[in-house]
């Protein structure tokens, strides 16, 4: 099989982002990997440590193994925001596909003395490591960055060639969950440039890039939950950010977690004389499903890339 570095390359050269979609559930990572399967798309299934916890690595290594050999689209298992060199060997030792090191709120130095570390050990065994530079607004897992900081393109040059990781993820505006703008979104793409000058055809990720689609917030507050106001990324700038620009991999969770909610919530109001898990869960997935579907095709630009 082709690995992921050739998608990356890919990528680069024809204008897509493999989407790195977010799982806990056994629901969520049927419904990305049937997406994958039905648009010919190469796909990116990720999982940050806290689900890693929720799930124990057992059962991701047995259930991604069973998606690999059920589903004949391209799928590579990722480590999402791995904070410890640890949590990175243990990923590559279980036979991940990528991880990425996020040690983007220590000191630059520090940073750079970790993500080597990672590196040194993941590239033995053939694993891709992706690092981060600047600080993405919002929770990256249980760290929360008030601010954004965006990536400086100098230093992301010095870091790429220090470290030699596969990938770079950067601060150019976008922001984890799904409170990330007040007003319009706006997308750094100057410093982007910036950064593609200092670092050519190299492969870059753009994380917290969830858009946030109102009909599902509109779902899940008529069925009794509260999300309020959220706002998300514009897909236009998502698509550009792909199309135009080297970011490769696209990240997005807080769409697959609105999406799910949605449909569990209007299954269970819609039905309540039921307790069959298997038919709400049934409508959550079918939304995911769907959500991974447009992004493939309609943001993504990797329908038919594999
Ligand atoms: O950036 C990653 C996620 O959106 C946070 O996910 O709650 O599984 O850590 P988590
Ligand atoms: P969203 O919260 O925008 O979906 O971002 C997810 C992410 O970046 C995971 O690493
Ligand atoms: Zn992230």
């Amino acid at each position: 099989m082709k690995n992921l570095s050739y998608y990356y390359k890919k990528a680069i050269k024809e204008g897509f982002a493999v989407g790195a979609f977010n799982f806990s559930n056994l629901e969520t990572l049927k419904a990305i990997c049937s997406a994958a399967q039905k648009t010919n798309s190469p796909v990116i299934i990720a999982i940050t440590e806290g689900a890693l916890n929720y799930f124990g690595i057992d059962f991701v290594v047995a259930i991604t193994k069973t998606a690999k050999k059920q589903y004949s689209t391209p799928i590579f298992l990722h480590l999402d925001h791995g904070q410890s060199f640890e949590t990175c060997a243990l990923a590559v030792d279980n036979g991940f596909d990528s991880v990425m090191i996020d040690a983007s709120s220590l000191a630059f130095e520090e940073n750079i003395k970790l993500t080597k570390q990672v590196v040194d050990y993941a590239h033995k065994k053939g694993v891709l490591v992706e690092g981060e530079l600047g600080q993405i607004k919002g929770i990256e897992d249980n760290l929360s960055n008030e601010q954004n900081h965006f990536t400086a393109p100098l230093q992301a040059k010095e870091f790429v060639e220090k470290t030699r990781v596969d990938s770079l993820a950067v601060a150019i505006g976008t922001s984890h969950g799904a409170y990330k703008f007040n007003g319009e979104s706006k997308l750094r793409f100057d410093i982007l440039s910036e950064i593609e000058k200092q670092l050519p055809a190299f492969p870059l990720v753009l994380h917290g890039a969830s858009a946030v689609n109102q009909e599902f917030v509109n779902e899940v507050n008529l069925y009794g939950g509260k999300l309020g106001y959220p706002k998300g990324v514009d897909e236009k700038l998502t698509n550009i950010a792909v199309t135009k620009h080297n970011i490769v991999k696209i990240n997005i969770d807080t769409d697959l977690r609105i999406a799910f909610t949605a449909g569990v919530r209007k299954s269970l109001k819609d039905n309540p004389e039921n307790f069959d898990a298997r038919k709400y869960l049934k409508s959550g997935q079918e939304n995911v499903e769907s959500v991974v579907t447009h992004k493939i095709k309609n943001v993504l630009n990797s329908y038919s890339k594999i």
